[in-house]
């Protein structure tokens, strides 16, 4: 696994472990997390999926989204991804993911229509869209 997936994954661990000590897992829980941060320290798709792959058994479904606060490049993806960016851009992400792990992914992400969430989840890239700005 590369540094970069070690580093992610053991401060996810470490997230983890804090949070089941305040809330054991009696419920359906899920992260939410970035798949790609888009930044050029930032972690890629391949860092992603191998530490959340090391996650899997964790989560009852993972929740992905894009960008980081690290940098402004990164952040242009948390408040809210410009028109610039390619519609349902990280629903291909999702569908690696869900097939990677065999968990359920929700996806959101300059998913702007109905019809467009509808599509993802028929093809089977997502179980669920987050539709946030619209835009
Ligand atoms: C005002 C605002 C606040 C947000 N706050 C959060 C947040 O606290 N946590 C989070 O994961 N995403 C947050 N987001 C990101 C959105 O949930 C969503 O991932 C992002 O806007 C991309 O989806 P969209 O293209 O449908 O807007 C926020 C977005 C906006 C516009």
């Amino acid at each position: 696994m590369a540094a970069r997936s070690r580093t992610a994954l053991r401060f996810l661990r470490e997230v983890v472990t804090a949070v089941r000590r305040e809330a054991p897992r009696t419920s359906s829980s899920a992260p939410r997390l970035s798949g790609n941060e888009y930044d050029v320290d930032g972690l890629t798709e391949e860092d992603t999926i191998a530490a959340y792959r090391a996650l899997k058994d964790e989560f009852d479904y993972f929740n992905v989204i894009a960008g980081t606060s690290a940098s402004s490049g990164g952040a242009t993806h948390i408040a809210a991804p410009p028109m610039t960016v390619k519609n349902a851009y990280m629903a291909p992400y999702a569908h690696r993911l869900k097939q990677t792990l065999g968990k359920p992914v929700f996806v959101a992400g300059r998913i702007n229509q109905p019809q467009e969430a509808e599509r993802i989840v028929a093809e089977g890239a997502a179980d669920m869209c987050g539709m946030t700005t619209a835009r």
